[in-house]
């Protein structure tokens, strides 16, 4: 099947205006700032309003998107959003955020879940309908209320986590070797309980027990879970550079999903890069999983740091356990 380039129009995000620094945190659970800093590099996280759900915030990044891309919702006939923290179970959140951002009726809307790589399956998900000249101009979304879904008394976990959204604007080009190169997806399904809600689905509905032993919320082995983000995120950087014939010495910027910064510099480590070539600001958001990358990718852009002709290689891992990267030619 002929495919077009796919390239990427504009770039938006949002982060919530409340501020949660590790001082903060260090009054709700036994904790410190040196801990969470020389553990993770975070020092603060962002957390959305009572009132904002991660459709509102996803409606933000769409927006600034939309404007960077110089297009009007009108004109997007598909919305894409990763998300593990959906306004609810059902609907859809794109559909939230098509009928708030004015997306026409009717336009193909639906989730992604691949927890924190969900931003990359949804990118490749659609790139390929793009691709195939079935529709035209696609919002990708990553958007997280990951305080909703946080246990607050569990030190382990919520030091970790913050709010936010990212998005980017799809299109199709007639330009060979422009835009989304190549993209490599994989998941790990064997551990997947390494990091994941146990609670509130079809294997063990809400119950008031199921509430009172906090099943709602997330769980993680975030020792295993470092191993296998350091091992998942070097394979898939190597796999996709030795997939198309290319070394890191071509990458002018990684952008990485920020979980830790320990994690992303043993990445830097392992393709020889100097830590300056990557993307760094999880001291200021934490892992806001689906919207950690393209909130990154944003604030790349938007601070002169990836210019026409770049070669941008983006990797994630996450919940599932799911991993994937994709290079983008700007
Ligand atoms: C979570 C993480 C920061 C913990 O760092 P670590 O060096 O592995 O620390 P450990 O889990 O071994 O815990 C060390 C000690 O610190 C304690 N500790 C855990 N959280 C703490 C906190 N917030 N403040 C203070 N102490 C804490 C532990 O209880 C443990 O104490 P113990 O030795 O008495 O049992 C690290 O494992 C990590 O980043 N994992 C990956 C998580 C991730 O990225 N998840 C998202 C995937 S998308």
């Amino acid at each position: 099947m002929s495919h077009r380039s796919t390239v990427i129009l504009g770039t938006g995000s949002y982060a919530p205006e409340r501020v949660l620094t590790n001082a903060e945190l260090a009054k709700m659970v036994d904790t410190s700032d040196e801990w969470i800093f020389t553990r993770s590099g975070i020092r603060e996280r962002r957390i959305a309003a009572e009132n904002e759900a991660a459709s509102d915030m996803g409606v933000q990044a769409a927006q600034r998107a939309l404007a960077d891309a110089g297009l009007k919702a009108s004109e997007i006939d598909l919305v894409v959003v990763a998300t593990l923290t959906p306004d609810m179970p059902m609907p859809a959140t794109a559909c939230f955020i098509q009928h708030k951002l004015g997306v026409p009726p009717a336009t193909a809307c639906f989730d992604v879940s691949a927890a924190c790589s969900g931003f990359l399956y949804a990118l490749d998900t659609a790139c390929a309908m793009v691709g195939s000249g079935r529709y035209h101009r696609a919002l990708v979304i990553g958007t997280e209320k990951l305080s909703s879904i946080v246990d607050w008394k569990d030190r382990t976990t919520c030091v970790l986590f913050g709010d936010g959204a990212g998005a980017v604007v799809i299109g199709a080009s007639n330009e060979p070797g422009q835009g989304l190169v190549g993209t490599k997806l994989g998941a790990f399904g064997e551990s997947a309980n390494l990091l994941w809600i146990p609670g509130g689905g079809s294997v063990a509905p809400t119950t008031a027990a199921s509430l009172a032993a906090g099943d709602q919320f997330l769980k993680m082995k975030g020792r295993e879970v470092f191993k296998f983000a350091v091992r998942g995120m070097e394979e898939a950087a190597r796999d996709i550079l030795e997939q198309h014939q290319l070394t890191a010495d071509h990458i002018s910027l990684v952008v990485p999903h920020q979980a830790n910064l320990r994690i992303i510099e043993s990445i830097a480590q392992y393709l020889a890069l100097p830590l300056d070539r990557f993307f760094v600001n999880v001291e200021r958001y934490g892992n806001t999983s689906a919207a950690s990358i393209p909130i990154a990718l944003d604030e790349a852009r938007r601070a002169g740091r990836i210019k026409p002709g770049d070669l941008t290689l983006l990797v994630a891992f996450g919940a599932g356990l799911t991993f994937g990267s994709a290079l983008v030619r700007w």
